[in-house]
């Protein structure tokens, strides 16, 4: 991966921190961002990461972000920035909703479109971290109403942007990361952050313009949206 940039947001801890860990250790450039760089202590002591601040939610930041980055071309791009809510219908917040919609739907938008420069210059990749809980064809369960219409709507957004860059020589795939043991997926799940940013990178170098506007697992197999 030597020579690969490659830009992940939301990278001071979770599945960000461990793709961090996983590009640098392979010889890439990274690129981590973090809402509050000076707390991001984990991600400033792995070696060779550049740590940059990023509030997806913020049209400002992420221009900040790209103007941080310089003229250099960015290779992939990882929108992993992303909050959770596991409410019953009874707890059902609107405003709530609405702001998990603008981080997890909005934000992997504002960041593309603000680095597109950058990616279109590397013929550069982007993976949205999506979630099988986000799949329409796959719920067959109620409940964490705004995460799941969220992620189906980054699904959406992830085929817009697809069709949008594909001739401008930028992929854009959604990946459900798997159940992973994070602040989010919780202590029970099924998969280390390790074992997770491991099996994304496979994904992340098999997949390309071929496969733009697709939605893979974490095994490379295409999933409904
Ligand atoms: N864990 C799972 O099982 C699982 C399953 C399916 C999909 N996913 C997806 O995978 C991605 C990473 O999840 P994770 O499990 O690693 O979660 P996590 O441990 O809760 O980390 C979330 C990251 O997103 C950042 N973030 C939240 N809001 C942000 C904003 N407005 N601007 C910039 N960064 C923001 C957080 O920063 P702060 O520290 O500042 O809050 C943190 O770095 C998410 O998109 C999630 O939906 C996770």
């Amino acid at each position: 991966m030597e020579g690969m940039r490659i830009v992940i947001t939301g990278a001071n801890r979770g599945i960000g921190l461990a793709l961090a860990r996983h590009y640098a250790a392979a010889g890439a450039e990274v690129h981590g961002t973090a809402r509050a760089p000076e707390r991001a202590t984990e991600l400033a002591a792995v070696p060779g990461v550049c740590v940059h601040a990023l509030d997806v939610r913020s049209e400002a930041s992420c221009a900040a972000l790209a103007a941080a980055l310089g003229d250099v071309g960015v290779d992939v791009l990882v929108n992993n920035a992303g909050v959770g809510a596991w409410e019953a219908l009874d707890a059902f917040d609107g405003a709530q909703a609405l702001a998990i919609y603008d981080t997890n739907a909005l934000g992997p938008v504002r960041v593309t479109r603000a680095l597109l420069p950058l990616l279109e210059r590397a013929r550069g990749k982007v993976f949205h971290i999506g979630s099988d809980m986000g799949s329409i064809t796959h719920t067959n369960q109620g409940g964490a109403y705004a995460y799941r219409m969220s992620k189906a709507a980054l699904g959406m957004a992830g085929r817009a942007l697809a069709n949008d860059l594909r001739d401008r020589g930028v992929a854009s795939i959604v990946v459900h990361p798997g159940w992973v043991r994070t602040d989010m997926g919780g202590r029970g799940a099924t998969l280390g952050p390790e074992e997770c940013a491991e099996q994304l990178a496979k994904v992340f170098a098999a997949r390309g313009i071929e496969s733009t506007g697709r939605f893979y697992s974490l095994l490379d197999v295409e999933l409904p949206w």
